[in-house]
């Protein structure tokens, strides 16, 4: 367990909350701001030595561990960062009052992979009763919004902009006589808006950033009196800097950036263990192809790559680079020690993924600070909101609930 310091009391006041969430980032920021990956020499390295030499002391395992572990992690650095326990209490939520699961007909179930029928349902468990239908927001295959019509007895409307999975969803509801009609739409057209015209409720489960900022914008624009969104992926929209939308939010600005936002989801938990593997082979050859390109191009800049599927990591590690080379134009030299820049790799993946510890100590707090924006904002519009977790973070990480009624 987390020791608690002096100052365990929590401001009673969300306004004084999320002030003193944002002061603390904000002092902070030297420490989440700088990403190891792309920086060789990290700014807080030379004014934290011991916390730098802490980290480096760790094996990859025991890295590995403090990664998925938030507890284990904050403890053995707490003594380097003061700030932390304080953080990490601010950063506490409730759980949703549970309330029984429903049974349905399994065929709901059936074919849904375990873990997103875990979401699934906790989500819905969040829900509580309703009587109005339901309008599923980005819905996927509509896992949600079948079980919701089943549990709940309500129809849903689900929208996709996935054609084949709106087909899907509607030969699967008549075949299956459910009420849900799923709509092939765009939710950041403006054809959408039609859809919240006069309705009374509407989830989400795992929308990702830009498209869940743009849910609430709707839902605030049509007063919607009833919302349930899980959000995830808030680096995942157009604009690179996220501008607060709250008040409060605006005046604690913490001038977030697409790399600030990814720090909040920065989580491998629900990864299995092949995928862990084939990550870090891939990371070492980023890596590996980082300081080639340093070398040949004789400067100290990170050269980013796209992102590629983990499939990617099944390459040699020469094929990759030579491949890299050839889409970034980088010539490369005819000889080249390939085994010793990969035992260098290997070194550096190490060293990165220890200093990204740091990095990781401040996800939660960072992703409840972007839900508390949300939640002031929507508040300053007239709502009661309430901030819980729905799931155990093992079931998904992304296990915030944002309710708000009008
Ligand atoms: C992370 S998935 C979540 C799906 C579902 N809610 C669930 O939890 O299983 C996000 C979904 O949003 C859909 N989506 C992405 N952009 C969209 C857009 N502009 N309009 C409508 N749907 C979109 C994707 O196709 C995907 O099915």
């Amino acid at each position: 367990m987390i020791k608690k310091s002096k100052s365990t009391a929590m401001p009673s006041d969300t306004h004084e909350k999320f002030n003193e969430l944002s002061a603390i980032l904000k002092q902070t920021q030297h420490l989440w701001k700088p990403v190891a990956f792309h920086d060789v020499g990290i700014g807080w390295l030379n004014c934290l030595p011991e916390l730098a030499e802490r980290l480096l002391s760790f094996d990859l395992a025991q890295i590995e561990r403090l990664h998925f572990d938030p507890e284990p992690l904050i403890e053995s650095l707490q003594g380097y960062i003061p700030e932390l326990t304080r953080l990490h209490l601010l950063s506490q939520l409730p759980g949703t009052s549970s309330r029984a699961l429903a049974l349905v007909d399994p065929r709901v179930h059936a074919g849904v992979p375990g873990k997103k029928w875990a979401q699934v349902q906790a989500f819905c468990a969040g829900i509580g009763a309703t009587t109005s239908p339901v309008l599923d927001y980005c819905a996927g295959k509509a896992h949600l919004g079948f079980y919701i019509e089943q549990s709940l007895n309500v129809p849903v409307v689900s929208l996709e902009w996935q054609a084949d999975l709106v087909a899907h969803a509607n030969e699967r509801a008549l075949r299956e006589n459910r009420r849900l009609n799923a709509q092939h739409v765009d939710v950041m057209s403006e054809a959408c808006q039609r859809y919240f015209e006069g309705q009374p409720h509407v989830v989400a489960l795992h929308a990702c950033g830009g498209l869940h900022e743009r849910l609430l914008s709707l839902c605030i624009s049509q007063q919607t009196p009833k919302i349930h969104l899980a959000p995830c992926c808030y680096h995942k929209r157009s604009k690179e800097h996220y501008l607060p939308y709250s008040k409060k939010g605006k005046e604690n600005d913490l001038l977030l950036n697409k790399s600030d936002l990814h720090t909040a989801v920065m989580e491998t938990v629900t990864a299995s263990a092949s995928q862990v593997r084939q990550r870090k082979a891939l990371q070492t050859m980023r890596l590996g192809f980082d300081l080639i390109q340093r070398d040949v191009l004789l400067h100290e800049a990170f050269l980013p790559l796209p992102s590629m599927p983990l499939s990617w990591s099944r390459m040699n590690f020469e094929a990759f680079c030579r491949h890299w080379a050839k889409a970034k134009n980088i010539p490369l030299p005819i000889a080249i020690d390939w085994s010793d820049y990969w035992h260098r790799a290997e070194q550096r993946f190490h060293q990165v993924s220890a200093l990204d510890l740091v990095r990781a100590l401040f996800r939660r707090p960072l992703e409840i600070w972007l839900n508390m924006d949300k939640a002031l904002w929507l508040e300053e519009h007239g709502y009661e909101v309430s901030l819980s977790t729905f799931c155990e973070r093992k079931v998904s990480p992304r296990n915030i609930l944002l309710q708000a009624t009008r």
